[in-house]
């Protein structure tokens, strides 16, 4: 089985994806790396370690970045899409076990070495942690296997302003760093997983098994669901934005990708954290070919991933 270390901002698609991810024989979770994102850093870590504690995984959790990579913290974290505590209101306590000693950039790092080439990192809140391991390890993109980030929006609307997706308007300068720091990457924007759509009655069965795990689920995703019907009406479900990706590390043909240079808006334009096709070298950027999923074969992704999630 495929070495994984997901990094998370855990968030109830993130939680969806590490149930997928733990679930999913052909992955081996070595490791939950945390960020700052869709809440605190604090709380990603929290709700990560409660995550592992209900799938029953001793995997450790190590804590990174709580602000961005080259500013202040200036995106509100979206407690309004995924709860006060980032899993919809179903936190019911502590959990029993604590992070891991250390921090994320640093176990990135020293288990990428570790397996050399053998490591799949996927990658689903902003990008901070991979940008500090970066300066401490230049030669990452060399030993990690394959890099996988859910973020941006190439050929599609943004969902935090017109132009950007979430993730990597939350830390934009860590996002063109590490988008053209040369790893074997592939990025699943808006582009896919705006059409990767979980439907309520899914939800409902989990329910209706009558287990822990199923309930919990439910629940928690339930408030998502109803944060989809409220700020995206139209749409028939919620977006599995971070499961996709987890989806890609078992099973590359569940998108099809062009390779294309992406160049991310930085700065404090309006298009701040844009993730735009280029041609060439803009400036002194040069940029990395990435591959970029712009189709996907929905239907399939959603019946292997309602088969193992809870
Ligand atoms: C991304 O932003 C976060 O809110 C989600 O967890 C996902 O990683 C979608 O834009
Ligand atoms: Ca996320």
């Amino acid at each position: 089985s495929k070495k994984l270390i997901l990094d998370v901002d855990t968030g109830i698609d993130d939680a969806l994806a590490i149930a997928y991810a733990v679930h999913s024989p052909e992955l081996e979770l070595i490791g939950i790396t945390t960020t700052f994102g869709n809440i605190s850093v604090e709380e990603a870590t929290r709700n990560s370690l409660i995550l592992l504690e209900k799938l029953g995984v001793e995997a450790p959790v190590v804590s990174g970045a709580h602000k961005p990579y080259a500013r202040e913290l200036f995106k509100p974290y979206s407690r309004h899409i995924h709860g006060e505590d980032g899993i919809g209101n179903q936190l019911k306590g502590a959990p029993s076990r604590q992070a891991a000693s250390g921090d994320a950039a640093d176990f990135i790092i020293g288990q990428a070495r570790r397996y050399e080439d053998k490591l799949t990192l996927v990658a689903v809140g902003p990008l901070t942690n991979l940008a500090i391991a970066l300066d401490r390890c230049p030669e990452l993109p060399q030993l990690l296997e394959r890099l996988i980030i859910m973020g941006g929006a190439v050929t599609v609307k943004g969902n935090v302003t017109p132009t950007a997706e979430a993730n990597i308007y939350a830390d934009p300068e860590a996002a063109a760093y590490v988008l053209g720091a040369g790893f074997s990457l592939t990025l699943v924007g808006l582009d896919v997983t705006m059409q990767t759509l979980l439907p309520q009655q899914e939800v409902d069965k989990w329910r209706e098994q009558g287990t822990e795990l199923g309930m919990f689920m439910a629940d928690m995703t339930d408030f998502y669901m109803e944060a989809y019907r409220n700020f995206r009406p139209g749409i028939a479900g919620c977006a599995l934005h971070d499961p996709l990706a987890v989806g890609l590390a078992i099973d590359s043909s569940f998108v099809e990708t062009r390779p294309m240079h992406i160049a991310v808006e930085v700065g404090d334009s309006a298009e701040v954290g844009r993730t735009r096709e280029v041609q060439n070298e803009t400036g002194a950027q040069t940029l990395t070919t990435i591959d970029v999923a712009l189709k996907v074969d929905a239907e399939r992704f959603l019946r292997h991933f309602l088969s193992r999630v809870v």
